[in-house]
């Protein structure tokens, strides 16, 4: 399926990971503005990219092999390396996404007619699962909150739920029995989903997402564990009572709705205070967990008032 951004995918959609990644390094240090790049446009954030604590000299991207080829995607296998090969056997084209709900204008949307809407962003952000590995990805996205805007969410929403797509013939996992319930949903407060950090993916280093990273199009919060960055999403509903997504419903002691990161509330059977970064070497020491895996600054006042070791 061709996935347009803008007119065309930009010049560095060709461009070899390495050499794109020696050239995102000027990016890191805050260039704060649209760039022409090929004939597509690439607007940067207007806000830091990275957790304020972090040092960006000392950020560096994860290559693309490890990041398409240690994947979870429960709905083909639980194997990492396995769904990456699964995956490729889900047809992308049509893709359209079910909006409904608390809702001015519901519909089914053709995902190009939605790409066609809004400008394509990089963002590089730190991705950390709840497993305790991370990575940094640069998405290729834009914000969840202009597809919100467009469809104009009534006074009455205060959730939004996302579905992913279920194709049991070309999902093994799916016609098992399981311990997730397909399928996969997942699900944020209003004020989190209309946040700028949050994002919807349809690209990682300016090509589009590969299948078993949940193209054609997905979602990516980066101050929470990776299960709630549901992938190949079919439909939004925005509703008014929180809903119970995947896997706080197959094991609601161990996966809360929040799921934000935090090194000092322990997972019942293993200790969040530290992460492996995907594809570093056995001997390199584990890196410190960060609150909001380091977007404390911009997303911490969503929490003020929460007690975050309850609703973990
Ligand atoms: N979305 C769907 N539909 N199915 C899944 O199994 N796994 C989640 C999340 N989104 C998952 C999903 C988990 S547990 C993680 S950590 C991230 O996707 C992993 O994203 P990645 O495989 O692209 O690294």
């Amino acid at each position: 399926m061709l996935i347009k951004i803008q007119n065309e995918l930009p010049e560095h959609a060709i461009t070899p990971p390495e050499v794109y990644a020696a050239r995102r390094t000027f990016l890191k240090y805050g260039l704060t503005t649209t760039l022409t790049l090929g004939s597509g446009l690439l607007s940067q954030p207007a806000f830091p990219q990275l957790g304020q604590a972090e040092d960006p000299a000392k950020l560096e991207l994860t290559p693309l092999k490890h990041i398409q080829n240690y994947t979870n995607f429960y709905e083909y296998s639980y194997n990492k390396e396995d769904s990456s090969i699964w995956a490729q056997n889900l047809t992308l084209d049509p893709w359209s996404i079910e909006i409904n709900g608390a809702v001015a204008r519901p519909g089914h949307y053709h995902l190009e007619d939605i790409l066609h809407r809004f400008p394509a962003e990089e963002r590089i952000y730190r991705f950390r699962c709840v497993e305790a590995w991370a990575m940094v990805v640069p998405w290729l996205g834009f914000p969840l909150a202009d597809l919100l805007k467009l469809v104009e969410p009534t006074s009455k929403a205060r959730f939004v739920q996302f579905t992913s797509v279920l194709r049991p013939e070309v999902m093994p996992n799916t016609r098992r029995s399981s311990m997730l319930i397909w399928p996969y949903t997942e699900a944020l407060r209003l004020d989190e989903a209309l946040h700028p950090l949050t994002l919807l993916a349809f690209g990682m280093y300016g090509k589009p997402l590969a299948k078993q990273n949940g193209a054609p199009l997905r979602l990516v919060v980066p101050w929470k564990y990776g299960f709630k960055s549901i992938k190949a999403i079919v439909k939004i509903s925005l509703l008014e009572q929180q809903p119970i997504s995947s896997w706080s419903l197959a094991a609601p002691k161990d996966y809360g709705f929040y799921a934000n990161v935090n090194p000092s509330v322990p997972h019942p059977r293993w200790s969040q205070a530290t992460e492996r970064l995907l594809g570093s070497r056995f001997f390199t020491p584990r890196r410190r967990t960060e609150l909001f895996n380091g977007y404390a600054e911009q997303v911490g006042e969503l929490y003020s008032h929460l007690d975050l070791e309850r609703n973990f």
